[in-house]
C-alpha cells in the first residue's frame, strides 16, 4: 500500500511512524511532514489546506490510502472531494465534521441526541451576550463557534473576562468570522479525559484512553495550548467510564450521524470528557486524532494501524481486533520559548540523537525543520519526547531523563506530565 499522511506536527510523525511499520505498507508520503516524519516517509511540500493540490498528488502517486491529521482539511471537505475521486480517504465529511468546525452544531447535536453536555445559549449578536452575563451576574464560557486553532475558549474567572471574552471574539473579531456567534455555557468543574475512537460508521473502536495537560504551566496554571503533554492510559477513565463513554457518547454519536443528519461518520472521533464523581460530560468533539494523545496512544499500540484505518474505510471494523502494550506511556512537549505566544523559530536543536537511542523511548517532532546538517525549531510545540516503562512512574523518569538530552534556545515543558495519574 501507498499512505499520504496530511500535516507536519507530532500526531503527522506518529501516525507515519506507525504506519511505516506495517508489513501491507510499501511507502508513505507525508504532506507537509517535519523533520522527523522524513526518517520515515518522503516529505511533499503541499499545504494541508491545498486540498486540490493532495487530490492531484494522490492521484498522480496512484495512492491507495489518505490519512488526514489536522482538523482543517476535514472541515474543508477533503474527504468528499478525495471520496467523489473514488480514493480511499480516513476522515470524516465535510458535514460530519462540522462536530468540530462548529461549536454550535456539536452543542445542538448533542442535545438532540441526549449527549451529556454543560448547558449553554448561542449568541449571534455581541450586545444580547453581554447583558445574559451580566443578569447571570458569574463567569461563564466562553466560545467562538468555528475554528480557531485552539484558542477559541476562555473559560472566565470572574465577569469582567467573561466580557472582555465577548467583545474579543463578536467585537474585535479576533478569529475573524469563526466568532460570527459564540456559545456561553456553564463551567464544569472535574478532570479532563480524551476518549478517542476509530470508527466506520457502525461499529467504534476505542483506542486507549489518555489525558492532555492544556495548560502552559505545571499545576494547569497559565493561558491553554493545544497540549503540553498527554499520557496513556488515564486511570480517571475506569472500566465503567470506559464503557459509558462507548455507550453514551460514541454511539450515539455515529447513529445520530447516520439517522439525524445522512452522514456515515468514519475516521477518528475525539470526545473531550469533564469527569467528576463517577460521572462524565462532553466538553468538544474533534473529528480527528488528538495531538499530543496521538503519541502516547500509538507508542502502545501494537496492532497493524495501517490495516486498521483501512479496515475503518471499507467499513469493516466489526472484525478489527486491536491490541495494546500493557505498559504506560507518557509525552512531554518540548516547547519555543513564548509559546502560546509569540516565539521565535530556527533555533538549533541538540541531543536528539542522545534522546532516540535510549531505550523505549521515542522522539516525536513536531515544530522542527532540517537547515542542513542542522535541525531547527519551526513551531511552538517542537518535539513530543515520548517514553514508556513498566508503571507510570517509571515512564514519567524516563521521558523527563530523556527531555533533559535536548536543548534549544528558549526551550521549555512542564515538569508534571502524568502526575495527575500517579495519584490514582
Ligand atoms: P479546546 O480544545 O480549545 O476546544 O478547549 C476546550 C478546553 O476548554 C477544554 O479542554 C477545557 O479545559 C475547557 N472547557 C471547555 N468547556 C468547558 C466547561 N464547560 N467547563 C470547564 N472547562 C471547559
Ligand atoms: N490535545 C487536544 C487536541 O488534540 O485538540
Amino acid at each position: 500500500m501507498k499512505i499520504l499522511v496530511i500535516g507536519g506536527g507530532g500526531r503527522e510523525h506518529t501516525l507515519t511512524w506507525k504506519l511505516s511499520q506495517s508489513p501491507r505498507v510499501e511507502q508513505v508520503f507525508c504532506a507537509p511532514g517535519n523533520a522527523g516524519t522524513e526518517s520515515c516517509a518522503r516529505n511533499v511540500e503541499i499545504n494541508p489546506e491545498n486540498i486540490e493540490g493532495l487530490l492531484a498528488f494522490a492521484q498522480k502517486e496512484k495512492i491507495d490510502l489518505t490519512v488526514v491529521g489536522p482538523e482543517a482539511p476535514l472541515v474543508l471537505g477533503i474527504v468528499d472531494l478525495f471520496q467523489g475521486k473514488g480514493l480511499k480517504i480516513f476522515g470524516p465529511s465535510r458535514k460530519a465534521a462540522a462536530l468540530e468546525g462548529s461549536k454550535v452544531f456539536a452543542k445542538e447535536f448533542m442535545n438532540r441526541n441526549r449527549i451529556p453536555t454543560a448547558s449553554f445559549r448561542v449568541f449571534s449578536d455581541s450586545r444580547a451576550a453581554r447583558e445574559f452575563l451580566t443578569k447571570r451576574g458569574r463567569p461563564m464560557v466562553v466560545k467562538a463557534d468555528g475554528l480557531a486553532a485552539g484558542k477559541g475558549v476562555v473559560v472566565s474567572k470572574n465577569l469582567e473576562e467573561a466580557i472582555q471574552a465577548v467583545e474579543e471574539v463578536m467585537e474585535k473579531k479576533v478569529f475573524g468570522s469563526a466568532g460570527d456567534r459564540l456559545i456561553l455555557e456553564e463551567i464544569l468543574n472535574g478532570e479532563e479525559a480524551s476518549y478517542i475512537g476509530v470508527t466506520d460508521g457502525e461499529t467504534v473502536v476505542p483506542m486507549a484512553s489518555s489525558q492532555d495537560h492544556k495548560a502552559v504551566f505545571d499545576g494547569d496554571q497559565g493561558p491553554n495550548t493545544g497540549g503540553m503533554g498527554a499520557y496513556s492510559p488515564a486511570p480517571v477513565m475506569n472500566e465503567g467510564l470506559n464503557v459509558r463513554a462507548l455507550k453514551e457518547v460514541m454511539e450515539p454519536v455515529i447513529s445520530g450521524m447516520l439517522t439525524g443528519e445522512g452522514q456515515r461518520y468514519q475516521g477518528a472521533l475525539y470526545a473531550g470528557l469533564m469527569i467528576s464523581e463517577g460521572e462524565f460530560w462532553v466538553l468538544e468533539f474533534n473529528c480527528r486524532f488528538g495531538d499530543p494523545e496521538t503519541q502516547p496512544i500509538l507508542f502502545r499500540l501494537q496492532s497493524d494501524l495501517a490495516f486498521l484505518l483501512l479496515q475503518a474505510v471499507e467499513g469493516d471494523l466489526k472484525n478489527a481486533n486491536v491490541k495494546w502494550d500493557p505498559r504506560p506511556a507518557v509525552c512531554v512537549a518540548l516547547c519555543s520559548g513564548g509559546y502560546p505566544g509569540n516565539y521565535a523559530k530556527g533555533k538549533e536543536i541538540t541531543g536528539l540523537e542522545e534522546a532516540g537511542q535510549m531505550e523505549d523511548v521515542e522522539v516525536f517532532h513536531a515544530g522542527t525543520r532540517r537547515e542542513g546538517k542542522k535541525i531547527v525549531t519551526a513551531g511552538g510545540r517542537v518535539l513530543g519526547v515520548t517514553a514508556r516503562g513498566k508503571d507510570l512512574r517509571t515512564a514519567i523518569d524516563r521521558a523527563y531523563q530523556a527531555c533533559a538530552k535536548i536543548n534549544f534556545e528558549g526551550m521549555h515543558y512542564r515538569r508534571d506530565i502524568g502526575k495527575k495519574g500517579l495519584g490514582r
